[in-house]
Formats: structure tokens, sequence, C-alpha cells
């Protein structure tokens, strides 16, 4: 292991307080933490510590301006009950491209794995062992500098906490077609996993929500035409026996498990299309019958399939869930390699080492 990272275990578990059966998303966090701080242009004190709060100054720049980012990424235990990792480098990778559009130091790639790792490897007991749970794993790098002018920080703090998770969205969801507000636009921040994209999605979530949907469907910024994102995931459409995601434009998160997807299928010989998909080419399929499925996908949800679809003036209503073949196929590809139920061809689990 190249670098040194100082373990600090925690006295006792709260591992007895979880119910693997019923776990809720995101409430539930495991006995510790990795965190290092950058100082001096290099990262310091790596080290694993019992999961607790920690202070910051009230100057702190990430509490004024939001420098900060993220990752989600999961664990899981194979069936013969090793820890694994799906795909963690594409993870590391996006964490610095998100670094370098925010204006943040990097996270070297070996420092990333080797702090998910040790985090994992500490708290493996955490990880529930039925497929489609697992341990969710949030890398976070925030700005630290306690200072209220506006400069890029030179302090950050990074820290990887977990927590072990069911499905994000248990239930189908309805997305209403946004028109007034958009997530992102080319130029914009939206292909960073930065904290302030999410909060500018909160109220006009809030104002759907008020409309009986459950998230948004992001449009682009310039003409409210083409699809971008379903709530916090990318979006999928399959149109007759096609099935059509849009292209990373610049102002589009590239979501991992979007990617995988596409591996998935273009190995499966179905018919996939990245590109632009106008709002009034699904509205058509509806009319003419091909629209089939639409489904969120994110490391979070895996597939979420959309049931309704609101426009001002329409509301598109989607097949039952149990009429769809291709979101139900990826979802069981991807809980299936991770469970070890489907056999991992393209060496994207790494086995979680100590
Ligand atoms: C994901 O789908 O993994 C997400 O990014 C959702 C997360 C913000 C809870």
């Amino acid at each position: 292991m190249k670098y040194s990272i100082r373990i600090e275990k925690s006295s006792s578990s709260r591992l007895s307080q979880i119910d693997f059966s019923n776990i809720p998303f995101g409430r539930n966090f495991s006995d510790h933490m990795f965190v290092a701080d950058y100082k001096n242009g290099e990262w310091t004190d790596l080290r694993v510590v019992p999961f607790e709060p920690f202070l910051i100054h009230p100057g702190s720049m990430v509490l004024h301006y939001g420098q900060s980012i993220f990752e989600g990424m999961k664990a899981s235990k194979n069936n013969a009950g090793q820890a694994m990792l799906l795909r963690p480098e594409m993870h590391a990778q996006r964490f610095n491209r998100s670094a370098a559009r925010m204006s943040m130091p990097d996270v070297p790639e070996d420092l990333f794995l080797q702090a998910l790792h040790a985090i994992v490897h500490i708290d493996s007991a955490w990880i529930p062992p039925q497929e489609g749970s697992a341990l969710y794993l949030r890398p976070l790098m925030f700005a630290n500098d306690e200072f209220i002018g506006v400069h890029s920080s030179e302090n950050y703090r990074f820290i990887i906490m977990t927590g072990p998770v069911g499905p994000y969205y248990p239930k189908p969801i309805r997305l209403w077609a946004e028109r007034v507000y958009v997530r992102a636009v080319k130029g914009g921040t939206g292909e960073a996993k930065a904290a302030g994209n999410y909060a500018g999605s909160l109220l006009p979530a809030k104002l759907a929500a008020q409309r009986g949907f459950d998230q948004i469907m992001w449009m682009d910024a310039h003409e409210f035409k083409y699809i971008q994102e379903a709530g916090t995931m990318n979006i999928f459409f399959v149109i007759g026996d096609t099935v059509i995601t849009p292209a990373a434009d610049g102002a589009i998160l590239k979501g991992i498990t979007r990617d995988s997807i596409l591996h998935i299928l273009k190995d499966k010989g179905i018919p996939v299309e990245e590109r632009p998909i106008a709002i009034d080419e699904v509205i058509a399929a509806y009319h003419a019958g091909t629209l089939r499925e639409a489904f969120g996908a994110g490391t979070a949800a895996v597939v979420s399939h959309v049931i309704e679809i609101g426009t001002e003036d329409l509301l598109l209503q989607l097949p039952p869930v149990d009429q769809r073949p291709i979101g139900e196929l990826i979802k069981s590809e991807i809980n299936g390699l991770r469970s070890g139920r489907i056999p991992d061809t393209r060496g994207w689990l790494v086995p979680v080492v100590g």
C-alpha cells in the first residue's frame, strides 16, 4: 500500500441497531469514516476514524460558496461473502473531473482507491447481504479555508462515509417535464457531481411534488426541447426496439451506471443510441404506441421505472412495470453482477482488500 493511513477503531459498533431487511436510503451511517486534509498543496493526516460529527469554522468557504463535490458508489458482497466494488476507478476519475471543474485539487486515483478499500474493509460487516441492497459509499470533498472572500480555497477536507442502503426509489416514479427551471447549461457545472447542482434542483422538485410528481424531467436550458435527466438520474427511453439516452452534451452528468447500461445493451445486441432526444419525439412515440419504457438510471436507484410523464397539456401514461423487459433486464444484470449471480466478463468488479 502506497499511502500510510492511520486506523483508529471505534470502541463499540452500532451495527446491531440496523435491520437489514428494512433499510431506508441515506439515514444510517457505518461505524467509521475516512478523512484527509489538504494543506500546503498536499493531502495530509490520512485516517480512518470512528464516524462522528466534526467541527467546521463558521467562515469555512464551503458554507458560503458551495465548493463541494461528491461521488455515490456501492460495495456489495458476492455469494462467497467477498466484498466487491464495481468500477471504482471510474468513480475516482469522475471525482477528479468534478474537482477540476470546481477548481479543487486532485485526489490521486490510487489514494482515492486505497481509502475506499480501507473504509469498506473495516466496515465490511455493514454490507447488507441481500441482492439489491448495498453499502452506499459517499466520497466528499469540500473547501475548508476560513475566509469569506471569494477565491479557490487552499484547504480542503476529503472524507468517505458509508452506510447500508436498500433501493433509492422503491416505487416507479412520475416525472414532471420542467419548462421553467433548468438543472444545467453547457459550460456550467452539470457534468460535475457538485453539491450546488443538487441545491438548485430542490425548489423545482418541491413545486413538481405539489403537482403530484416525484421528480423533474430536466430539459435543455436553451429551448426546453431536448430531454436531459430524470431527477438525480440519467434517463433512458425504449421506443420500438431501440433504447435511447440523451447524448452527454456538456450539461449532463456522465453516469457510471449509464455507461454500464450502454455496455450491457451493446453486448446483448440490443440497439442503443446516444443522441439528443426531443420531448416531441417521445410524445409522438407515445401517440403511435411505440413508447415502451422509460427509466431513470443511477448508482443509488440502479433502475427506476418511469410510470408517468406530465407536461402542461398532456399526461403520458406508460405501460405497467411488468411489461418492461429492458429496464428489468438492466436491473437484474447490474444487481446480479454485484451479487455474483451473473459472471463478471468485463473485469468491472474489484475485490476489497484490507
Ligand atoms: C445516484 O443516482 O447515485 C445519485 O446521484 C443520487 C444521490 C444524489 C442520492
